[in-house]
C-alpha cells in the first residue's frame, strides 16, 4: 500500500507584525482561510493605534480624485469597497457595539472661489456635481452660503474604534492568537529566509512572516522595504453629540467631518510629513473647529470632548507596498496612508492569496511518498 504523507506542518503557520487595520485584517483572511496566525502587537491593545486615531471614512473617490494617491488606487479602492460590504456584515456579530458601516457617500462642498476651484479639480468621472439646493437637501446641516458641491457616491464610513476589538474577536473566533505589548525584537533568520520572530523574549517560529507595522516599519530594519515608509502625523477632534445629524461624511477643503453611530462627530485632520510624535497643537485644534463650524453651524455651541494625534505610514508615493519583500519569507503590507481601514479588506485578500499560494507549493514540495 502506499500512503502519502507531509513532513512540513499542514497548517501554515503565519506571524503578524501589527495589530492594525492591515495586520488585523490579514490575520482574519488567513485564518478563515485556514492558517494559524499569530499576531504581534507592539502597543497595549491592538487596534489602538492608527486605526483607533482614523476617521474611519472609506472614501476611495475622494481621496483618489484629490490626487493624494497614486494612479493605481482607484481599482485597489473599488475592489476594497466592494469587500466592505461583505465584511461589514462578517464583523457585525463580534463587533461589541454597532460598527455603523454606511455607504451614502461622500460630500465636498464649497464655499468661497477658492473652494469652487478645487471643485473643478476634484471633479472626475463616477462624481456628481450638486447645485447649492441638492446638497442642502441631502445634508440640511450645512452651511446655507454654499455654492457647490460634489457627491462621491461610493465612499462610506464606519466606526474605527468599534472595528478594532470586531477583528480582534473575528480573529480569535477563527482560533487566531493576538499577542498584546509584544513589539518584534528581531526576526529569526534561517539559511537568509525569515523563520519566525523574536518577542516577549521568546522564539516564535513561522513558516512565512507579514509586515504591518504602520508608522512603526522603520524599527524592523532587517526587512529593506520598512525603510521608505516615514510618519505623517493627524491631529483631530471630537465634537459632543446633539447639535447636528450628519447623513454622509463631509469632506471639505479644510476639514473633514464624520459622524459616529453615538453622535459624537469627529473632525480631521491635519497632515504634518516626518513628524512621529503624538502632540496635539491648540492651534490645529482651533483651526479644524472653526472650519467645522463654516461647514455646519450648529457646530458653533458644540463642546471639543476631545482630541488626539494619529501617524499615517507613508511611502514616498503615497500608495501601499504590497507584495513579497527582498527578505525571503516576509510578505509587505506597508504604507496605507490616509487609507488603512478603506484598503484592509483588498489588501488581506491579496496577502491571504499570495501567502497561502506560497505555502501550498512549498508543503506540496515536502510531500514524500510512504511505502507501508
Ligand atoms: N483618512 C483621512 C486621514 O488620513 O486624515
Amino acid at each position: 500500500m502506499t500512503k502519502i504523507s507531509s513532513s512540513g506542518p499542514s497548517t501554515p503557520r503565519v506571524a503578524i507584525i501589527g495589530g492594525g487595520a492591515i495586520g488585523l485584517a490579514c490575520a482574519l483572511e488567513l485564518a478563515r482561510r485556514g492558517a494559524a496566525v499569530t499576531v504581534f502587537e507592539a502597543g497595549p491593545r491592538a487596534g489602538e493605534g492608527a486605526l483607533r486615531a482614523s476617521g474611519g471614512m472609506l472614501a476611495g473617490g475622494f481621496e483618489g480624485a484629490s490626487g493624494t494617491e497614486a494612479r493605481a488606487f482607484a481599482d485597489f479602492a473599488a475592489r476594497s469597497l466592494t469587500l466592505w460590504d461583505e465584511w461589514a456584515a462578517m464583523l457585525a456579530p463580534h463587533a461589541p457595539s454597532p460598527l455603523g458601516y454606511r455607504r451614502a457617500g461622500s460630500l465636498s462642498p464649497a464655499f468661497r472661489d477658492d473652494d469652487l476651484e478645487w471643485l473643478q479639480r476634484l471633479d472626475v468621472s463616477g462624481v456628481e456635481r450638486l447645485m447649492p439646493k441638492e446638497a442642502r437637501r441631502l445634508e440640511p446641516s450645512i452651511a446655507p452660503d454654499i455654492r457647490g458641491a460634489l457627491l462621491f457616491p461610493e465612499d462610506g464610513e464606519l466606526d474605527n474604534r468599534v472595528l478594532g476589538p470586531a477583528l480582534a474577536a473575528a480573529i480569535r473566533a477563527e482560533g487566531g492568537v493576538i499577542r498584546e505589548s509584544a513589539p518584534v525584537e528581531t526576526l529569526l533568520l534561517r539559511h537568509g529566509r525569515a523563520a519566525g520572530v523574536r518577542a516577549l523574549g521568546r522564539a516564535f517560529e513561522a513558516d512565512m512572516i507579514l509586515a504591518a507595522p504602520g508608522a512603526q516599519a522603520p524599527t524592523l530594519r532587517e526587512i529593506p522595504e520598512t525603510q521608505l515608509i516615514a510618519p505623517v502625523q493627524g491631529e483631530m477632534l471630537a465634537l459632543a453629540p446633539g447639535a447636528a445629524r450628519l447623513n454622509r461624511a463631509i469632506r471639505g477643503r479644510h476639514v473633514y467631518l464624520t459622524q459616529k453611530p453615538d453622535g459624537r462627530i469627529v473632525a480631521g485632520a491635519t497632515a504634518r510629513p516626518g513628524v512621529a510624535n503624538l502632540a496635539v497643537r491648540s492651534q490645529a485644534v482651533d483651526a479644524l473647529r472653526r472650519a467645522a463650524i463654516e461647514t455646519i453651524p450648529a457646530l458653533g455651541g458644540s463642546e471639543v470632548i476631545e482630541t488626539w494625534a494619529g501617524l499615517r505610514p507613508a511611502s514616498p508615493d503615497g500608495a501601499p507596498v504590497i507584495g513579497w519583500s527582498a527578505l525571503p519569507g516576509v510578505f509587505l503590507a506597508l504604507g496605507h496612508h490616509r487609507n488603512g481601514v478603506l484598503l484592509a479588506p483588498a489588501t488581506a485578500e491579496a496577502a491571504a492569496a499570495a501567502i497561502l499560494d506560497v505555502c501550498d507549493t512549498r508543503f506540496h514540495h515536502t510531500l514524500q511518498v510512504v511505502s507501508a
